[in-house]
Order: C-alpha cells, then structure tokens, then sequence
C-alpha cells in the first residue's frame, strides 16, 4: 500500500485529502447515498476482485431502486474499480463505490428533480469485520427488517443502514456480538450487514428473496458450494425458534467472509462450538477467495 491514497472520483484520480464534499451534500444530509461494498484479495496470482461485475450490477440496481442515474456504465465502474486497487497498490482490499448527489442545498427533492449523481470509489487495507475466535453470540433485535413498503431491503441505499446501526448498537450495548432482526412478520431475514444461514440435521438452510434481504453475493457463492459439496440447501422461511434449536448457523457477507455463531439469545448452537460444516464451508470459501479453488476461479477479477 502506498503512503499516499488515492479515490476515484467522478472519472478522476483524487488524492485522499482532496477528495471531499460540501457539509449540505444532499446525501450526507439525508441519506440518499448508495453504495456498495467488495473486496480484493491477495490472491494466488496476485491481487483479486472478488465477483466484481455482480457487485457492480447490484450498485445499478440499487440505483434504479432509487430513482438515481449514474452517469457511468457498468463497464466504467468495473474498470474504475480496478484502477483504483491497482493506483493504491492493494493486496486485501475493501472497496466502496458510493453514487450520491454531490449538490449543496436542503430542498428535499431538488437533486433528484435536477440530477447531479457524482460516484467516487475508495479502496482501502482491509482483513476482516467482525471475526471472533470462537463464534459470534448474537441477538434478536428489538428492531424489525426494513420491508419495501419502507424502503428496500434488496437495494443496498445508505438509509437502510440507520436501521442496521441500531440493530447493532443494542446488541452490542447488550454485551452480544451482532444482532439478527426479524421481518415484521416474524420471520429470521439478517444480520445488520449479513445474510444468515442455519445448518439443521445436515441440510443448509437460508431465507428466499422474498423474505426482505439483500441477495447478498457471499449467499450465493456460499449456496454454490453448498451444494458442489453435495449438501442440500434450502431457501425457505426461518422462524426464530428454529434457529434456537438449529444445529450449526453462521453468517455471510463481503466484510465478514463465513463467521460462525454459537448463541442466540443465549441458547447455544448446537454444542456452542463451531460446527462441522460451517467449518468446511467456511475453509472452501476462504479457498475460494484466494485462488486455491480452481473451479472457482471465475469469480476472480484480477487486477
Ligand atoms: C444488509 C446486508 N445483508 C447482507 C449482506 C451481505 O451481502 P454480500 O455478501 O453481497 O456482501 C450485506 C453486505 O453487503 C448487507 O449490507
């Protein structure tokens, strides 16, 4: 990594203290960001993107989701994004592409009326969130999932977040790791920045699209092995119980890689150690990042 950062920024190299916005910025003022969150890896043959164009074809269905032209291609983002690992000579990255409207002013609507949207990506040194030797003890949070007929749980928008950021700040103030909310129906859907799985009598199990997720790009890479592992998955409704009685559960998602839980509302997963498939899930996944899995070299980007 180099002394001196570098983020991209509405098609130019920008130098980290240089690359900043007005205090009344629309999105900063409330919260009509988007954004999303993918890594680089220091990778078999050098430095990685993982599943890059996924990730850039979410940031552009975030941002029809809410209403914002970007005014780049998915190509550009793609190619920008490798520009800026490659400028800040990075090895184990986290990248964040963010579209906002970069105009001043408190007219609620006027930005979307008038749209300036600007994207700037950063790309920093990053190991891993959340990682706990041992497994997470995780809590059901008292705050509900946001549902798309508050915003949209499938679009990554910044104002999805301040849910998250409660959700994580009670359970943390409870003394847990990480929350899991429930739907307003009652139904398991995620973590604050996490999709969850549950392992029960050896079938790996997840809750659908329709349960007020993110579609999240670990979930789907996770399934994959999953079942080229040969183990069955399903894709179906969790209720809180059964995640109180499941035998192994875990988390996914970009930043956290495949985190074990061991408690939920302090009734232990399983034993409370680390399950068995989470652990070869969790091994096959971190292969997979690091260009060690053949078959899964396809989602390398390398840059
Ligand atoms: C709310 C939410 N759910 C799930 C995930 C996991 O998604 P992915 O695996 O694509 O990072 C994230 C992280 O992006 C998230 O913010």
């Amino acid at each position: 990594m180099s002394d001196q950062q570098y983020i991209w920024m509405d098609g130019k190299m920008v130098k980290e203290q240089d690359a900043n916005v007005h205090v009344l910025t629309h999105s900063l003022q409330y919260a009509s960001g988007i954004f999303e969150g993918t890594r680089s890896f220091t990778a078999k043959k050098g430095t990685a993107i993982f599943r890059l164009k996924e990730h850039t074809h979410r940031f552009f269905n975030t941002a029809k989701i809410a209403h914002m032209t970007l005014p780049f291609t998915e190509q550009q983002i793609n190619t920008a994004t490798i520009e800026v690992v490659r400028k800040n000579k990075l090895g184990d990255s986290y990248i964040r592409p963010f579209g906002y409207y970069g105009v001043k002013g408190v007219g609620l609507t006027n930005p979307v009326k008038y749209p300036k949207v600007s994207v700037a990506i950063a790309a920093f040194y990053f190991a891993r969130y959340l990682e706990k030797k041992g497994g997470l003890r995780c809590k059901i949070s008292s705050y509900r999932k946001v549902s798309s007929s508050m915003l949209s749980p499938r679009a990554k928008l910044s104002a999805n977040y301040m849910g998250s950021l409660l959700a994580s700040l009670e359970a943390k103030d409870a003394g847990y790791d990480e929350a899991i909310l429930l739907s307003e129906s009652g139904h398991v859907t995620e973590g604050p920045a996490e999709n969850i799985f549950m392992v029960s009598e050896g079938t790996v199990v997840t809750p659908p699209s329709s349960a007020n997720i993110l579609m999240g790009i670990t979930r789907d890479s996770i399934i994959r092995i999953a079942k080229d592992l040969g183990f069955a998955v399903e894709e179906r409704n969790i209720h809180r119980e059964e995640l109180y009685t499941c035998d192994e559960a875990f988390f996914t998602g970009t930043a956290v890689e495949l985190e074990p839980i061991v408690s939920i509302d302090k009734r232990k997963t399983g034993d409370g150690k680390i399950g068995p498939i989470t652990k070869r899930l969790s091994d096959t996944y971190s292969q997979a990042l690091r260009g060690q899995k053949k078959e899964y070299e396809k989602w390398l980007t390398y840059v």
